[in-house]
């Protein structure tokens, strides 16, 4: 039974742990033997008319928007805004001639993301809704729908239900991109990178003890704590800040580390933890020499590297992939120091105080 926790303690870790299957998964039922995307053929032809892509979501799926942002535009060449669904219903972008709309729901339920649907459907707009629950109101709703085929994500704290929102719009944006002859997109090998990232993420998952540990190190104290990145670090720092608060309590910020010093450095106390995410090799250094910045006020650095970037200092080395990629596997380190710190507080990780899992007002 998929909704039995097993020996798990807590339903969020089973789901970190079920990471690499669902990577997995999506590759058999998206991928034909040969590894092309099996994507519905009138979906794409909607999506190719398409001179822009909007992403709406709340919460963790918005932020997984962030990361499909760049999936799509690199691999299609299509520009792509991201909003979140309770802004974008009441303050609606001024809409490009020919939009598509993509909505991503775990539960496919949330009341803010269905305003947004309501208007874009009586606008006469296709939409395409990635979700993880066949026949939800938001898959019920929308022109197509794609499933995430996750399982059932029980934890409040929403764990793969991110990393298949994120595969799941780079099997999608390869197949758009190889649809229009991207060479980029011909050139991305979404198979073989899939595979990569399940074995990533289970390096990580394998490594429990470690992140295990920091948490004892740094953050059982803490009032607060900062993950800085650059460009898609940035995406999975706002996800793990997030994370952090929603089951610890502890009030995290995810920063874009190149504005920390415009003003939120002067937070930095003596043991403020600061965690750079870096895996992306344009950026790297800025985000070390941005880390250093805080060091010099007295935070405790933790540092998660890609292992081409990395030094023998680091803290948490993650396996290569493509760098569209690294969020599927950086951020699992974050959720599981999310996980430890609400667990050694003696909190009720899958059930922390004023969330709901799916939010059906507005
Ligand atoms: C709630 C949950 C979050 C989730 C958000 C969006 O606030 O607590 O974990 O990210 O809703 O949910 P959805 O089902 O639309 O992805």
């Amino acid at each position: 039974d998929e909704t039995d926790k097993g020996t798990y303690p807590f339903y969020m870790l089973k789901e970190i742990d079920e990471q690499p299957n669902v990577m997995r998964r999506l590759a058999q039922v998206y991928l034909s033997e040969t590894g092309a995307p099996v994507v519905n053929d009138a979906l794409l032809a909607s999506m190719k008319k398409a001179d822009r892509i909007y992403i709406v979501g709340a919460g963790t799926s918005y932020h997984a928007g962030l990361v499909g942002k760049r999936l799509f535009e690199n691999l299609t060449q299509t520009p792509t805004e991201v909003h979140i669904s309770s802004e974008f219903a009441y303050e609606q972008p001024i809409l490009s001639e020919k939009p598509f709309f993509i909505f991503l729901s775990q539960s496919g339920e949330t009341a803010d993301s269905r305003e947004v649907l309501v208007n874009v459907n009586a606008a006469g707009h296709e939409s395409l809704t990635i979700t993880n629950v066949q026949n939800s109101t938001l898959s019920r709703e929308a022109t197509y729908t794609m499933l995430l085929h996750a399982g059932p994500e029980i934890a409040v704290a929403s764990t793969k239900a991110y990393t298949a929102q994120i595969a799941l719009q780079a099997i999608l944006a390869k197949a758009l991109g190889e649809a229009d002859k991207q060479i980029v997109a011909q050139r991305f090998d979404i198979r073989q990178q899939l595979g990569l990232v399940a074995t990533g993420i289970q390096a990580i998952v394998d490594e429990k003890d470690k992140i295990e540990a920091l948490v004892k190190q740094s953050f059982l104290k803490t009032p607060n704590a900062f993950y800085i990145g650059r460009g898609l670090d940035w995406g999975v720092s706002l996800e793990a800040a997030l994370k952090l608060k929603e089951i610890s309590y502890v009030q995290a910020e995810g920063f874009a580390s190149g504005e920390l010093k415009h003003g939120t450095i002067a937070l930095i106390e003596e043991g403020t933890p600061v965690i750079g995410i870096i895996t992306q090799s344009k950026t790297a250094g800025l985000t070390r020499s941005n880390l250093q910045e805080t060091m010099a006020r007295g935070a405790k650095i933790i540092t998660i590297v890609s292992e081409n970037l990395a030094k023998d200092s680091d803290d948490i080395v993650l396996a290569d992939v493509d760098e569209l990629m690294t969020p599927l596997i950086s951020v699992v380190p974050t959720q599981l120091l999310a996980y430890y710190t609400s667990l050694l507080k003696g909190l009720d990780v899958d059930r922390p105080r004023n969330l709901a899992k799916s939010v059906t007002v507005e």
